[in-house]
């Protein structure tokens, strides 16, 4: 990816290669620092998007030093090793990807087929496609190659302005794969220059070994692999497949109450392709984050706000495997703070937060302000990165993206395009987009 010329970027090569002293971005038609106060937005602050018009930012090393108006920002700092001119562009923080299962080996697209036949996601899975498919390729895969081949991936995330990303295990579905597979998710974020969450999955499906007993997989997930993770420090989440045909509630709360007790925040696939208390459980256990909530019940969702649990939306999923979409605009106005992901994984091969965002309004119910608060400073609480990244504000890393358009506005409306000139990673301008 090379910057465009069009942005004006005075810069030698090896500058590009990693953060330069410093840089200023000049002139945004809107910027949109999404700065406010500590915590995920809900309620009224669920689409405060901080818009400054004729934006600036200026930044040293990896660090955002100044965001605001061009003329007193520049008056405070006139030069820059770097200076990007970002006259009619909007521009706003990198984008946080809340919840991804981005290692795995093989693909399945074959499935797309099946589809089109009218197979729902239970009997493609029952057809010997799904969850278990890829855990076979997974097993097989080692951790070189499964590093390699996500970091592929996250380089074209990072494309669509995706500068954080959270990447889940789960298809290894034994202790040492599983470690595999955490282990390949940290060095394909060094190795695409993205920062990586990485959240334990143990409990995605019972694997074909422990079919009828799952129970004993249970324990193994609660005691074993959970242990293991900590031991190695692998993971910040642990997570759990709270669905029909997967785990339980009573499951669910057994392994989260275990990981929390080890260390871990508490995330759950909740409620996705039936109501199963997934949301419920998300509240007791304290969870950071309840995803899917596509069946989510009105307990559940009063649950979720009264416990401050951020709700995951993950619309391509619901594109991808014609489920309904989560009621996005039910869970703002019950004041639960509302954040996106892509869900990137085989059945959901979705590597874009525009095209996420763009599902939202037009299916969750989100305006396209909430939905940006959804993919940036939401996501970044969902992650436990709150502090770090998600918005523009001084001593925050400096992620930013250069959109190559003159409102935030497009954002909800272009469908499937990537309208990102310029992604800054941690200081680091590493390019523009692939489409002009
Ligand atoms: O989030 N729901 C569970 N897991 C993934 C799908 C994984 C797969 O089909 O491989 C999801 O949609
Ligand atoms: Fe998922």
């Amino acid at each position: 990816m090379k910057p465009s010329r069009a942005h004006k970027i005075r810069e030698t090569r090896e500058e590009r290669a990693s953060a330069p002293r410093s840089l200023l971005v000049v002139h945004a038609a809107e910027l949109i620092t999404l700065r406010g106060p500590p915590g995920p937005r809900r309620h009224e602050a669920a689409g405060d998007l901080g818009l400054v018009e004729d934006g600036a930012v200026y930044i040293e090393g990896e660090r955002i030093v100044d965001v605001g108006p061009t003329p007193d920002v520049l008056a405070r700092h006139p030069r820059a090793s770097v200076q990007i001119d970002a006259t009619g562009k909007t521009v706003l923080p990198g984008f946080v990807d809340g919840h991804t299962h981005a290692v795995f080996a093989g693909s399945r697209e074959q499935e797309v087929e099946w589809k089109a036949q009218g197979m729902d996601y239970r009997e493609i899975a029952a057809r010997g496609g799904g969850i278990l498919h890829t855990v076979q390729a997974t097993r097989n895969a080692d951790e070189e190659n499964l590093a390699r081949a996500a970091a592929h991936r996250l380089r074209s995330l990072l494309a669509f302005g995706t500068t954080t990303v959270e990447v889940k295990s789960g298809y290894g579905l034994r202790t040492p794969d599983e470690l595999k597979i955490l282990k390949a998710a940290a060095q394909a974020g060094r190795m695409a220059g993205v920062d990586v969450v990485p959240t334990f999955l143990g409990a995605h499906a019972v694997p074909p070994e422990f079919e009828g007993r799952p129970e004993a997989y249970v324990d193994l997930v609660a005691e074993e692999m959970i242990d293991a993770v900590a031991k190695e420090r692998l993971a910040a989440f642990c997570d759990v497949f709270v669905d029909e045909g997967y785990f339980t509630a009573d499951q669910g709360r057994r392994i989260l109450g275990r990981a929390k007790s080890a260390g871990f925040g508490a995330k759950i696939h909740a409620d996705e392709l039936a109501d199963t208390g997934g949301a419920s459980v998300a509240a007791e256990v304290g969870a950071v984050s309840a995803d899917h909530l596509l069946h989510a019940s009105p307990e559940g969702i009063e649950g979720l706000a009264r416990t401050g649990v951020i709700a995951v939306l993950l619309p391509a999923t619901s594109l991808a495997s014609r489920l309904p979409y989560a009621d996005g605009r039910r869970l703002v106005a019950a004041g639960v703070p509302v954040a996106l992901g892509t869900d990137f994984n085989p059945n959901t091969w979705c590597e874009s937060q525009q095209l996420t965002i763009a599902l939202a309004c037009h299916h969750n119910g989100l305006t396209p302000a909430q939905a940006i608060v959804a993919a940036t400073v939401n996501a970044a609480h969902a992650v436990g990165l709150g502090p770090a990244v998600g918005s523009l504000e001084r001593g925050k890393r400096a992620d930013l993206l250069v959109l190559d358009v003159p409102s935030y506005r497009h954002l909800g409306y272009r469908i499937g395009g990537n309208v990102v000139q310029v992604v800054i990673k941690r200081g680091a301008v590493r390019g523009s987009g692939p489409i002009r």
